[in-house]
């Protein structure tokens, strides 16, 4: 179940994060803005109710959100993906899990997690980098322990090895990308990609 956005804000956002000489500061902007647009694509589907409000004019049977979310970053980098949920949808809670690459294996740990009461909502997890896909993989086992059964996964740059990983793992989660990229480096970044996202983001 893997989305691509294809729209061509999208493209012209992620070929601005890919643009080495793109700065923090800007940096930050486009993430907020592609996950503006990924946002609405997650939640195209998210069920809807009866409303009954009355205009100036007359009754009028409008319709509702009916479903809550949770957005769950992935620290550090999917900290960039939070504003556009908590800006369209306020009543949105927020979890964190705090996973890093090991800078010669590529394998992910564990370091923190803190996470609202899952059940009955929809989960997104958001991380704007799907390399191996280990992390997404850590992150999901987390949630469906804590009881998520509904979740979605937004990224902005995935890498196909991420994307057949999760697929297999969790063949029930969609998987929501701005650019689907060629394949992964010897040491495991995306190429084309945009190098280390969380670096970019904070200018470490
Ligand atoms: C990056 C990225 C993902 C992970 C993807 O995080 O934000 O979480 O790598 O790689 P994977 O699919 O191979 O697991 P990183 O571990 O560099 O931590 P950071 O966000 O703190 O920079
Ligand atoms: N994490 C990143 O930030 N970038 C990559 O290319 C792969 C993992």
């Amino acid at each position: 179940m893997l989305h691509v956005l294809n729209h061509p804000l999208g493209d012209h956002l992620v070929t601005q994060l890919r643009d080495h000489t793109t700065e923090p500061s800007t940096f930050r902007t486009l993430s907020y803005h592609i996950g503006l647009l990924l946002a609405l694509e997650a939640t195209r589907d998210l069920p809807t109710g009866d409303r009954i409000v009355s205009t100036p004019m007359e009754r009028h049977t409008g319709r509702m959100l009916a479903k809550t979310l949770a957005v769950i970053p992935i620290l550090r980098a999917g900290l960039g993906m939070v504003q556009p949920f908590t800006d369209l949808f306020p009543d949105v809670s927020v979890g964190y899990v705090g996973l890093e690459r090991d800078h010669t294996t590529a394998i992910a740990r564990s370091y923190y997690q803190k996470l609202p009461p899952l059940a009955g909502k929809r989960v997104i997890v958001v991380d704007p980098m799907l390399a191996t896909g280990g992390s997404a993989l850590l992150a999901l086992n987390v949630l469906h322990d804590a009881g998520a059964t509904e979740i979605s996964l937004v990224c902005i740059v995935a890498a196909p090895e991420g994307v057949k990983a999760v697929e297999t793992a969790h063949p029930r989660v969609p998987i929501f990308t701005a650019a689907l990229d060629r394949e992964l480096s010897a040491n495991k970044y995306i190429l084309p990609g945009l190098g280390d996202f969380g670096d970019r983001l904070y200018g470490t």
